[in-house]
């Protein structure tokens, strides 16, 4: 074993045996691993000592901010009195007072929460209730799932074999079957991906809206169960839904009754300035499945929240929805997210996000002034800047490009410049900003003056 304390000790350590998730390892055979030590509000700090702002609020995860003395004390206060008990067939305070809470939150008669450990099993265990609801009211044979292209919804089997990426599939194939994806809300791009040319935001969404339904025709009403789609879609950039769309696809779930599933992993908790994005867009899901924002990331935690008529066919006498995890709920995990929600509510969190949430827009949006910015979209404290090599054409990069240019140059500059956010080419290349929703002004400032001094040198290496 390496010397720990040192350094060099930790650098060397890490390449030797940490496996880091979604990362390429050969990256680190000629640079450091960048190692985080402390956060503080909107910004973190690296063991170099070198300060950085959190664009990505560290995965779409610590709305409330880094280095909140209050969550990281309700987490040891609950561990010191009860560290551990399951939600099998018994409870503790935590995870009813959050159930409460969460149900009191959520849309419509979305009445009944079931805890995870975080977003992916969030995603199975809606999937599997779908199924599971079927067979207990007389439609067995409805288990399919549609989702959108380029939407991510996890990694475990089923949340993967939901998800509309193929490069992060095939390797795992066979995955779980029946599932099917349609086109995302893509308006930067949505001839490209099918829609008619030249259509009006309404018209677009009211096409893509109903390609769920040609999908459900395709595959038989009678076998699908499921539709999963994010309020607004992360993957591929930042994809909110044109006007209408989200109405017209609940009445698709309705008139074929198929299961509505809100995947709010990200955008829960505030992240577009309500508790819940299906509110923002004035939807009413049959599922949400939230994780990431519920604690701020002071501990892990999801959740899949149903509405009461899905949990009606298991109050029957002797039945049960037979799924569960062992970390599920953990009084650590619910103790935190309430505190976590008590901030909320003090600091007014999402009336922050609301006040702020134009200007933030419009400091990024100057960023179209640059020939390599093409579109900058999304809502509230989620955006995604997409890059293209000819602004008029709305050319994208070549893989080369993507691999030169937004991997070799853009990730690493931003960072080295003092900005941690992620660029992404799940789609076409983008960079993606979800920061602590305490943001003010002069963090979206200091966003875009990183932003704009990286892109302009990226502009010129193209
Ligand atoms: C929309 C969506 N669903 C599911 C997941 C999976 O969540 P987790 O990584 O907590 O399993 C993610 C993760 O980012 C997500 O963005």
């Amino acid at each position: 074993m390496t010397n720990p304390q040192s350094e060099e000790g930790r650098q060397q350590a890490a390449k030797d045996h940490l496996w880091m998730h979604f990362t390429r390892h050969s990256t680190y055979d000629t640079h450091q691993v960048p190692t985080i030590v402390r956060g503080d509000g909107v910004h973190i700090w690296d063991a170099n000592g070198n300060r950085y702002i959190d664009g990505l609020a560290g995965l779409f995860v610590v709305q409330a901010g880094h280095g909140r003395t209050e969550l990281a004390e309700a987490a040891a206060k609950q561990a010191a009195e009860l560290a551990f008990f399951p939600l099998w067939s018994y409870a503790h305070p935590g995870a009813i007072d959050l159930a409460e809470r969460v149900a009191g939150y959520a849309p419509g008669d979305l009445n009944r929460v079931f805890f995870t450990s975080g977003g992916g099993e969030a995603v199975e265990t809606a999937w599997k209730l779908a199924k599971n609801y079927f067979k207990l009211t007389g439609k067995p044979m409805k288990h399919k799932v549609i989702s959108r292209a380029i939407a991510y919804h996890g990694t475990t089997q089923g949340a993967l074999s939901i998800t509309g990426l193929p490069p992060l599939k095939q390797q795992f194939e066979p995955l779980v079957p029946s599932t099917f994806r349609v086109p995302n809300t893509n308006i930067y791009r949505a001839h490209e991906h099918g829609a008619p040319e030249g259509l009006s935001p309404e018209a677009f969404g009211r096409w893509a809206a109903d390609q769920i339904a040609v999908a459900i025709e395709n595959e038989g009403p009678d076998t699908v169960a499921a539709v999963f789609l994010e309020p607004v879609q992360n993957a591929g950039g930042c994809f909110p839904p044109p006007p209408g769309y989200f109405q017209r696809v609940r009445e698709i779930c309705d008139e074929y009754d198929v299961l509505m599933v809100s995947d709010e992993v990200i955008c829960a908790f505030g992240r577009l300035g309500h508790m819940f994005g299906a509110q923002r867009y004035e939807y009413e899901p049959d599922m949400i499945t939230c994780a990431k924002g519920i604690t701020s990331g002071y501990a892990p935690l999801g959740a899949m929240i149903a509405s009461d008529r899905l949990m009606e066919p298991f109050l029957a006498d002797g039945e049960m929805f037979a799924h569960g995890y062992t970390f599920g709920g953990h009084p650590v995990s619910t103790a935190v997210a309430l505190k976590n929600l008590e901030i909320f509510e003090e600091e007014k969190v999402l009336d922050n996000v609301l006040g702020n949430e134009a200007a933030f827009r419009a400091t990024l949006e100057r960023l179209l002034d640059l020939p390599i910015v093409g579109d900058v979209r999304g809502d509230g404290y989620f955006y995604g800047i997409e890059l293209v090599k000819d602004k008029a054409t709305r050319e994208s990069f070549s893989d080369e490009e993507c691999e030169r240019i937004l991997f070799g140059f853009v990730s690493k500059q931003l960072f080295a410049e003092g900005l941690y956010c992620r660029a992404d080419d799940r789609g076409d290349p983008v960079i993606q900003l979800s920061p602590p929703l305490i943001c003010d002004q002069q963090h979206f400032d200091e966003m875009e003056q990183i932003l704009r001094v990286v892109l302009d040198k990226a502009g010129s290496l193209l």
